[in-house]
């Protein structure tokens, strides 16, 4: 659909049309996270990172979320509210970092250290959160784990996270060995390379990076948060170490910054799946939709719950 002239214009435009009026229809609101490619965020509600997005699926008044984004992101959605139809129009469109640890695998954790609080990442199976004390996301984990009584926190499945978490919160953290495909490969020299090609550029990292890419960058940001840094801070360029979608919800919002992706390969595949032919044959068809029975949503409804109470 991109740079295809006037007749792919008019398609796209056509599509979008018909999308806007089926979800008018429906009583429908699409959210999309920032690493959705930029047809799919021009057509959403919301563009956020997983935090904003929780807070949207738990506040938001219609009766259908269309979510463009991966599986565990909508299943959050279906657990926060169970009373609405929750979409995924990628229906393959997965996290690998959210099926490296089970709630088998948490509870013999819990066995190994009892007394710990456990924390799990939102990129999780709803089974672990339900099998967990307590949620966080990239943009909360440090508030998360001071919220908490215990000293030792058992914290899956994000090992960098999780080490990131314990410089700020002086618990002992007890991480799990998951980590993620796209930004676990981003590595030191990397930005050592982005600093000599981009002098005097800021340089923003997930928390998702290695501890030694952590070491190396100015600012540890969530995917809105590195967003909001870019518009606010009133520096000029930036080297942004994340998915390199992010960019996109970033020049359109703030165009007169210099923005540079840290690993132009920083790309998650699973990202990538949603497109507008999707979102429109879901709203159509009213599937592929994400349910998650109510015996696991409980538990996992609870540890959401906590995370979202925090202020
Ligand atoms: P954010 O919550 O920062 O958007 O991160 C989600 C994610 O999957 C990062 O890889
Ligand atoms: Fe999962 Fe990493 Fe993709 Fe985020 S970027 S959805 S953590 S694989």
């Amino acid at each position: 659909m991109q740079g295809k002239g006037a007749a792919g214009r008019k398609e796209q435009k056509d599509l979008a049309d018909r999308i806007q009026a089926l979800k008018e229809e429906r009583d429908a609101v699409i959210l999309a996270h920032n690493y959705q490619v930029p047809e799919v965020q021009d057509l959403a509600d919301m563009v956020g990172d997983s935090l904003e997005l929780s807070r949207a699926a738990a506040e938001r008044d219609e009766a259908v979320i269309v979510f463009c984004g991966v599986d565990f992101m909508a299943e959050t959605a279906a657990i926060l509210s169970p009373e609405k139809t929750v979409l995924l129009p990628a229906a393959d469109a997965c996290c690998p970092m959210a099926e490296m640890v089970t709630a088998g695998e948490v509870q013999v954790l819990r066995e190994r250290y009892p007394g710990a609080a456990v924390v799990c990442y939102v990129n999780t199976t709803a089974e672990v959160k339900a099998a967990s004390d307590i949620c966080c996301t990239s943009a909360n984990a440090v508030r998360v784990v001071q919220s908490l009584e215990e000293d030792r926190v058992i914290f899956v499945p994000d090992r960098n996270l999780a080490l990131y978490t314990a410089r700020f919160t002086g618990k002992e953290i007890i991480p799990w060995e998951g980590f993620c495909i796209v930004h676990d490969r981003i590595t030191p020299e990397e930005v050592q390379e982005a600093r000599h090609r981009y002098p005097g550029a800021e340089v923003l990292v997930h928390p998702e990076c290695r501890p030694e890419v952590i070491d190396l960058a100015d600012h540890v940001f969530s995917t809105s948060g590195m967003v909001r840094h870019v518009c606010e801070s009133g520096g000029e360029a930036f080297i942004i170490g994340t998915e390199t979608g992010i960019l996109y919800p970033i020049r359109k919002r703030c165009p007169g910054r210099r923005c540079f992706p840290l690993s132009a390969k920083a790309i998650c595949t699973n990202m990538k799946k949603t497109t507008p032919e999707k979102v429109l044959k879901a709203l159509e068809t009213m599937d592929p939709r994400v349910t998650v029975p109510e015996e696991v949503a409980r538990g996992a409804r609870a540890a959401i719950g906590r995370m979202l109470s925090l202020p």
